[in-house]
C-alpha cells in the first residue's frame, strides 16, 4: 500500500482543523446568533455546550480517524463488529460524505458572494459604479460566476494533497484571519454605537436562559466544529500517532470558540454602530434580521458612513470572509475525495475535478431554484443532519468499539491517559451524555 499522506506537524494540523471549524459559522452565524438570543447569555450557554458536548464529540471524530487511518466510511466500517453494525457503519459513512457535500454546495454559494463583494470594495476604489453595482446586485449570473470561481479555489487546494494543500494554505491563512479581524474590532470599537453593542455581548441576563436558546446554542457548537460528518475524522486520520489526542482536541475547541468570541466582539458592535448609522437592524416583528441579509444590508451601511477608508474595511472584512470559508470549503470536499481515492485507486487530481464538478451542478441547481431549495438544503443538512450522525459517532466509539482498543488509541502521544481526568469522564460521557443530549436538540429541532 503506497503511504499515507499525514500533516507534517503538530502546527500544521492545529491550522487545518481550526481552519475548518472556523468558518461562517463563527465569524456570521455565532454573533447573529448571539444578538437574536438575548446576547450575553448565549454566549455563556455556547460556551459551557461547546466543552462539555462538541469537545467529546470532537474526540470520538478524531480517535477513529487517526485508528482507521481511513476516510468516514473506510473508518466506520474497520471498527464494526459484526454484519448489523458493519451496515450502520456504511449508514452513517455515506451519509456523512452526502451531507459534507451538501454543506460545500450552499457553503460555496454564500463564500462567492463573499468573493464578489471582495472584488466590489476594489471597484468602489477605483471609482467603477457600474461594476459595483453588477458584483453587489442579486443575480443569477453573479452568483454562478462567483460560485465557480470559489469551486476552483477550493478544488485547486484539495488537489494539491493533505501537507502541500490543505496545511500550506491552512497555516497561511489562519493567522492572516486573526490580523485582520484584530484590526477591524479596533477600528468597530471606536465608532459611536459600539458601546451599547458591547454591553448586550458581555453582560448577560440569566433570565433569558431558556431550552430554545439551549438547544440553538448546541446546534451551533456542532455547525462550529465541523462535526458529524467525517471532517474531523479525516483530519484526524493525518495525524502522527506520537500527538496527544485530548490536548489537540481541546486546542482546536478553544481556538474555535476563541475566534466565534472574537468574532462576536466586531459584529454585535457592528450591528449597532449600523444602527446608530440608521440601518433597519429589526424586522417589523421586533426579531433581528439574521442570516445572509444581515451582512448585506447593514454592513454597506457602516462601510458608507466610513467615508474614504470604508472601502478598505469592506475590504478587509470580505476579505477575512473569504479565507474563513476556503479553510472551512476545502475539509468539506476532503472528506467525499479521500473516500473516493482510498476506494476506488482515482488519482486525487481526478477524484477532486469529478466530485468539485458534481456539487459545482448541485450548487448551480440550488440557485436555479434559490427560494425552495436553498433554505431547504441548509435545514436538512445542519439542523437535522449533522446532530444525528453526531450521534451515531458517539454511539460507535461507546457502544461499538470495545473499550480497551479505545483506550489503546487514546494511548499513543498520551502514555499516562489513564490517570488523566479525561480518561475518567470521557468514555461515559460519549456512550451515554452525549447521545442523549444530541437526540434532545435533535428531537426539538423536528417538533419545534
Ligand atoms: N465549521 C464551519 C463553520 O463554522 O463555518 C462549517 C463546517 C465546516 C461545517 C466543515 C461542516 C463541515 F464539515
Amino acid at each position: 500500500m503506497a503511504s499515507r499522506e499525514q500533516f507534517s506537524s503538530k502546527a500544521g494540523f492545529v491550522m487545518a482543523a481550526a481552519g475548518s471549524a472556523i468558518g461562517l459559522g463563527n465569524i456570521w452565524g455565532f454573533p447573529t446568533q448571539t444578538a437574536s438570543n438575548g446576547g450575553a447569555a448565549f454566549v455563556l450557554v455556547y460556551f459551557v455546550l461547546a466543552f462539555l458536548l462538541a469537545y467529546p464529540a470532537l474526540m470520538a471524530e478524531l480517535i477513529i480517524g487517526r485508528h482507521a487511518r481511513a476516510n468516514v466510511v473506510t473508518a466506520l466500517r474497520s471498527i464494526s463488529t459484526g454484519p448489523l453494525t458493519y451496515k450502520l457503519a456504511s449508514l452513517a459513512g455515506f451519509s456523512g460524505l452526502i451531507v459534507a457535500s451538501l454543506i460545500l454546495s450552499f457553503y460555496a454559494i454564500v463564500a462567492g458572494w463573499m468573493i464578489s463583494y471582495l472584488i466590489a470594495s476594489v471597484s468602489d476604489m477605483l471609482g467603477w459604479q457600474g461594476a459595483s453595482s453588477w458584483l453587489t446586485s442579486d443575480s443569477f449570473q453573479r452568483n454562478v460566476i462567483f460560485l465557480a470561481i470559489f469551486m476552483m479555489l477550493t478544488m485547486g487546494i484539495i488537489a494539491k494533497g493533505v501537507a502541500g494543500g490543505i496545511e500550506k494554505w491552512s497555516t497561511r491563512l489562519m493567522p492572516m484571519l486573526l490580523i485582520l479581524m484584530v484590526g477591524l474590532i479596533i477600528y468597530v470599537l471606536m465608532q459611536e454605537g459600539a458601546e451599547e453593542g458591547l454591553r448586550i455581548y458581555l453582560l448577560p441576563d440569566l433570565s433569558q436562559i431558556k431550552p430554545a436558546l439551549v438547544l440553538d446554542a448546541m446546534g451551533q457548537a456542532f455547525f462550529s466544529l465541523s462535526l458529524g460528518v467525517g471532517t474531523m475524522l479525516i483530519y484526524g486520520s493525518y495525524l502522527s500517532e506520537q500527538e496527544s489526542l485530548p490536548r489537540l482536541g481541546a486546542i482546536v475547541t478553544v481556538v474555535d470558540a476563541s475566534i466565534a468570541f472574537i468574532a462576536g466582539l466586531l459584529i454585535v458592535p457592528a450591528i449597532y454602530v449600523a444602527k446608530y448609522y440608521g440601518a433597519d437592524i429589526f424586522t417589523a416583528g421586533g426579531e433581528l434580521i439574521a442570516g445572509p441579509d444581515l451582512i448585506f444590508q447593514i454592513l454597506p451601511v457602516l462601510f458608507d458612513s466610513m467615508g474614504g477608508v470604508g472601502a478598505i474595511v469592506a475590504f478587509a472584512f470580505f476579505l477575512l470572509m473569504s479565507i474563513a470559508s476556503l479553510t472551512s470549503s476545502i475539509s468539506m470536499l476532503e472528506v467525499p475525495v479521500s473516500y473516493a481515492t482510498e476506494e476506488s485507486g482515482a488519482s486525487r487530481g481526478l477524484a477532486t475535478a469529478i466530485i468539485g464538478l458534481t456539487i459545482f451542478v448541485i450548487s448551480t441547481v440550488i440557485l436555479m431554484n434559490f427560494e425552495a431549495l436553498f433554505g431547504l438544503v441548509i435545514d436538512l443538512t445542519t439542523v437535522y443532519s449533522q446532530p444525528l450522525l453526531g450521534v451515531m459517532l458517539c454511539v460507535f466509539v461507546g457502544w461499538i468499539w470495545h473499550r480497551d482498543n479505545v483506550l489503546k488509541e487514546i494511548k499513543k502521544g498520551h502514555g499516562d491517559i489513564e490517570s488523566t481526568l479525561f480518561w475518567k469522564i470521557w468514555p461515559g460521557y460519549v456512550k451515554f451524555f452525549c447521545p442523549v443530549l444530541i437526540l434532545a436538540t435533535f428531537i426539538q429541532s423536528i417538533i419545534g
